[in-house]
């Protein structure tokens, strides 16, 4: 028997009220719909179909080719949008399994939990529903004197009896494929909406087919994410889940209602995690390394014993025993290497560093490559940029860079070369040598009494 999924991520997603589709809002860092295709992966179907709409090149653009898409061009409603997939699906025999795009938290096994009970039960459609003390917005199962499903009835539908049922629709399904297209060839539009809705295939169905519920115990995997509250709250419940699993496995994280981890982050035991922290993207953490506070951490490996505090460390890696923090900025690919020291205010972009060197304070270090054991002095920069193009930094071993130097790129600066504070450098330095760059001084004595009067000493009156 063949699987195919069909996800539904064509709609706007009013009630967002944000920029971007629905289906392609992060949560904890990643867009909904990929934890969908992901677990959708595991589970294992023969293909697996996204009906795209609305912003399409967003959505497309996530999933790259790990789908099949079928485009609606106007989002007349999840029936229209389901029916959207005939030229990639009718004729086909097997089983459909639908899910709304906007439903991130239901995991693998629970997929095939669902699968399996479709197949134990002999149905041909199986619609997936949770119980909720307050199931506002949501679609009612409506059943018979017997307990046979015949309708879902959306929420603004409802008469005030079918308000007060608590068994809702999560917009999950499973399906013969065949008899999925003869209904949903058959649905009408909703006249108050002007929608069609994919839900009218349970009353087409339930009279010539056999139709059963799936009832998931924990409503919040299959709650759908309607507006930003929602998104909060999907937020929280995986945050939880993802902190307590690193907790068991030894991660010390300190205050973990502030801490966010996403969800592909991979953490080694006996790292220490600060408030205020969010670790994110594909980021890994080595052993004995401490994060946090207040540290942003996206797409970047932290390795072993390093600590990061009061930071943002974004597409970088810190190197094993370096230290990072209060208040650096590491970006597009800066490459710490260990035992090094970035300090307050310093930013690193597109560079990499040796063993063991440091810029404590102020620095701004782009597109270059340094040694080993350079001493970068306070407030001194790369200029890597001319204003039309960026330009490469060269830096070897031991090599001093006093206070507010600028090395102005192209430049190198070969082994164990001294720069004297205050130089504009812009000739490569050979090795060995003492670089100065600047004016000399000069000081003209007794010279103080000329430029300042003693009436001009603000003595107050
Ligand atoms: C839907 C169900 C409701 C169920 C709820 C569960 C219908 C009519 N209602 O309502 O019974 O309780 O989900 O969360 O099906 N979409 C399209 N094209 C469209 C419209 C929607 O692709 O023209 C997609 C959306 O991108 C979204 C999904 O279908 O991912 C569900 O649409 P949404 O508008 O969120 O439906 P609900 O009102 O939540
Ligand atoms: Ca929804």
């Amino acid at each position: 028997m063949k699987k195919y999924a069909l996800i539904l991520a064509a709609g706007k997603g009013t009630r967002m009220r944000t920029e971007q589709p629905k289906c392609a809002f992060p949560i904890l860092g990643k867009p909904m719909v990929e934890y969908i295709v992901e677990n959708l992966e595991r589970t294992g179907f023969d293909e697996i179909v996204t009906i795209v709409g609305h912003k399409k090149e967003v959505l497309m653009d996530i999933l790259g080719d790990k789908v099949t898409y079928a485009v609606q061009t106007e989002q007349l409603g999840t029936g229209h949008a389901a029916l959207s997939a005939s030229s990639v699906l009718e004729d086909k025999e097997g089983i459909t399994f639908i899910l709304p795009g906007d439903m991130p938290l239901m995991e693998y096994p629970v997929m095939d939990k669902i699968l399996r009970a479709h197949g134990e039960m002999g149905n041909d459609l199986t619609i997936v529903t949770m119980k909720m003390d307050y199931p506002k917005g949501y679609g009612r199962i409506v059943r018979d004197e017997y307990g046979t499903v015949t309708k879902i009835v959306e929420e603004n539908d409802c008469t005030e009896y079918q308000k007060s049922i608590k068994e809702v629709n999560s917009s999950v399904y499973v399906v013969d494929n065949k008899k999925l297209f003869e209904a949903l060839h058959k649905i009408k539009r909703n006249e108050r909406k002007g929608e069609f809705y994919l839900t009218d295939i349970v009353e087409i169905m339930h009279q010539t087919s056999k139709v059963n519920t799936f009832i998931v115990r924990n409503p919040l995997i299959t709650m759908g994410i309607n507006d930003l509250y929602s998104v909060s709250i999907a937020e929280k419940h995986l945050r939880d889940i993802i902190n307590k699993t690193h907790m068991l496995n030894g991660v010390a994280i300190l205050n973990p209602e502030s801490v966010t981890i996403g969800h592909d982050v991979i953490i080694e035991e006996g790292v220490w995690i600060y408030p205020n922290t969010s670790i994110v993207g594909k980021s890994v953490v080595k052993h004995g390394a401490h994060v946090g506070p207040n540290t942003d951490v996206h797409n970047s490996v932290i390795e072993a014993e390093a600590v990061v505090r009061h930071s943002v460390v974004l597409d970088s890696v810190v190197g094993e025993r370096s230290v990072v923090g209060p208040f650096a900025h590491l970006r597009g690919h800066a490459n710490i290497g260990p035992d090094n020291r970035i300090g307050n205010f310093v930013e690193v972009k597109n560079s990499t560093t040796g063993e063991g060197t440091k810029a404590a304070h102020l620095s701004y270090i782009g597109d270059s490559e340094v040694g080993d054991r350079v001493n970068f002095g306070c407030g001194s920069i790369t200029v890597n940029y001319d204003g039309v193009k960026k330009h490469k930094t060269i830096i070897g071993d031991d090599v001093f860079i006093g206070c507010n130097v600028n090395m102005v790129a192209p430049l190198k600066v070969a082994n164990n070369v001294f720069i004297a504070a205050g130089s504009t450098v812009t000739k490569d330095i050979p090795e060995g040598s003492l670089a100065i760059a600047r004016n000399q001084q000069i000081n003209k004595s007794d010279y103080y009494k000329h430029l300042i009067k003693p009436k001009d000493k603000g003595t107050q009156e």
